[in-house]
């Protein structure tokens, strides 16, 4: 027998996170992805996660880095998110899409100088690339800082992606008498089914 009920559990997924967020959850902005790498092999890497709302969760990541090939190769993913103010982690899984959209470039420009020169060295330098040593970054770096100023520039590869959920599994943990709330959750059209799971 399944416990079965309508609700809207990206909803409280958002207010879940504005309320880390007030709370100034240090972790409350970072989300863990995981991919499948070339080989089949988990992959999994933080995130910032820089937006949420009815359409999903948003990230800019560089599209020519290994977790945005994966991505490509095989959209199996999953994100956990995990707030220690509330104790509440969720597990999310969707549609994956893309999009650069004029906020996004306008945003970008507004970003301290020390972040721009970030992503503008991956035009230069592959994301994940093995170096020989730190040096070849100080080095590209202080290239990139005679050739660009003050970089303007959003680079090509960097781009939102975005998670449109359509599974979920949503956990809160009960320290008063340990029995947790846990909820799996699917998406079926503007419809959201849950099932209460054995914590
Ligand atoms: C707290 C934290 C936040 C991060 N935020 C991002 C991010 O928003 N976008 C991103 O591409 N990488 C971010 N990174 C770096 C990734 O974890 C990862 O090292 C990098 O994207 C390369 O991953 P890949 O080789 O799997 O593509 C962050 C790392 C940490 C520790």
């Amino acid at each position: 027998m399944s416990d079965t009920r309508r609700a809207d559990p990206l909803a409280s997924l958002i207010s879940c996170w504005r309320q880390a967020q007030f709370l100034k959850d240090p972790a409350a902005n970072f989300v863990a992805l995981a991919t499948l790498d070339e080989s089949g092999n988990p992959a999994t890497r933080m995130l910032t996660l820089r937006h949420m709302d009815d359409k999903g969760a948003v990230f800019y990541v560089n599209a020519d880095s290994p977790k945005s090939l994966q991505l490509r190769a095989d959209t199996r993913h999953e994100l956990l998110f995990f707030w220690t103010s509330l104790m509440v982690s969720a597990r999310m899984r969707g549609e994956i899409r893309y999009r650069r959209d004029p906020s996004f470039l306008e945003g970008w420009r507004q970003k301290p100088l020390g972040s721009r020169y970030a992503d503008r060295l991956h035009t230069r330098l592959a994301q994940s690339a093995a170096i020989a040593s730190r040096s070849v970054l100080i080095d590209e770096l202080a290239t990139l800082r005679e050739v660009e100023p003050n970089p303007q520039d959003v680079p090509d590869a960097l781009q939102e992606l975005i998670v449109a959920p359509n599974w979920l599994e949503i956990l809160r943990i009960s320290d008063a008498d340990r029995l947790h709330n846990r909820t799996a959750w699917v998406r079926n059209g503007d419809y959201w089914k849950g099932q209460t799971l054995v914590p």
